[in-house]
């Protein structure tokens, strides 16, 4: 098959298509004939040799897939042979064939396109465990995404406003703003210009946000535990602002806060399979009726993986980047 390889760790051009032997399912998994893959910030760090795959895991990138089932136990997908699904891996996913476990297999929601459903995976699950499972986030209560024109935000922008949130964003430009208002947040604040924590404590008047979806963390969770509500949770999924930051434990008791952090990546099989059932449950159907839309920003075929990085490292881009074969 062929596939994109890092061919060692350094800026997107180390990306190179090759060709490599057909994957073999293990026990549990099938084989899907992948017509495209999602781009994550993830893929990116992996490139840069900053962020390993789990041991046993293929070497090549790629952490979401949309295409064909063609083999392996496709009867523990509950689906049939040529039936059309997208599915989260561990890597392997800049490929032409990809082995995915059974349990994190999913329909093509009816009405998507490949491109759109291979966009949904990494970005699903990494929302619904955070925000939903891990955050509880509830009717009523109010977000505040960090990175809301990412991919992972305009999952969380749409996801939180389907399940009666009222969401705020933070992005880098008026342009991704607009973009979040667009996609539905309530409010979007330019954190260039804006001090987030001081609009939130007036968008609130005062009251403060419930939850806190993080993927800068450093001295941004210092200031999210100053805008967030009693029993607030900020769910931090990322570093991109550095790992340390100096806290008021005193606000933390008082207003009985917790602070949580996890990478979905090395979670067990059993794990993500649960996120799956929830989100066919809860998520797809929002998906079949056009209340949640998947939001490409551009699609490139595979071969040019390198300038697919290129454009997520300049993060001029609102949502996902996607390669096709
Ligand atoms: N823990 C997990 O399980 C998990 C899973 C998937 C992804 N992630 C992480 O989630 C993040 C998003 O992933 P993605 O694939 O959606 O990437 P992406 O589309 O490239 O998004 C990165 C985002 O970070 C925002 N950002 C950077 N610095 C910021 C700051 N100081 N304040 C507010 N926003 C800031 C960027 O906003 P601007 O472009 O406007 O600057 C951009 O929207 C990545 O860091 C990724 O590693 C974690």
């Amino acid at each position: 098959m062929r596939a994109i390889e890092i061919s060692r760790y350094g800026a997107p051009e180390v990306l190179r298509e090759t060709s490599r032997p057909d994957p073999v399912p293990g026990a549990g998994e099938v084989l899907i004939r992948v017509a495209a893959a999602g781009v994550n910030r993830p893929d990116v760090l992996q490139r840069r040799g900053l962020y390993p795959m789990p041991p046993g895991v293929s070497d090549l990138p790629g952490l979401e897939v949309a295409g064909t089932l063609v083999g392996g136990d496709i009867a523990a997908t509950g689906l049939k042979q040529g039936d059309r699904v997208c599915a989260l891996v561990a890597g392997g996913g800049y490929a032409e064939l990809c082995a995915a476990p059974a349990p994190q297999v999913l329909p093509v929601p009816h009405g998507l396109t490949d491109i759109e459903a291979a966009s949904l995976p990494e970005t699903f699950f990494t929302v619904w465990q955070n925000v939903f499972h891990i955050a509880g986030l509830k009717a009523g209560e109010w977000l505040l995404v960090q990175g809301g024109s990412s991919g992972i935000g305009v999952a969380a922008i749409q996801m939180a406003k389907a399940f009666g949130a009222t969401v705020i964003v933070t992005a880098g430009s008026a342009d991704k703003c607009a973009a979040c208002v667009a996609l539905g947040a309530d409010h979007a604040l330019n954190y260039r210009t804006q001090d987030f924590a001081a609009e939130v404590e007036r968008l609130t008047a005062g009251r403060g946000v419930d939850v806190v979806l993080d993927m800068v963390a450093g001295e941004y969770v210092a200031r999210e535990v100053k805008c967030l509500a009693n029993d607030g949770r900020i769910a931090i999924i990322a570093v991109q602002g550095g790992t340390t930051s100096t806290v008021d434990v005193g606000a933390v008791l008082r207003k009985r806060l917790a602070i949580t952090g996890s990478t979905l990546r090395p979670r067990s099989v059993a794990y993500k399979g649960e996120l799956a059932r929830a989100l066919r449950e809860r998520v797809w159907p929002l998906v079949e009726a056009g209340r949640i839309k998947p939001v490409i920003h551009q699609v490139f075929p595979a071969a040019q993986a390198a300038q697919a990085h290129a454009l997520m490292e300049a993060s001029t881009h609102v949502g996902k980047i996607v390669l096709t074969w």
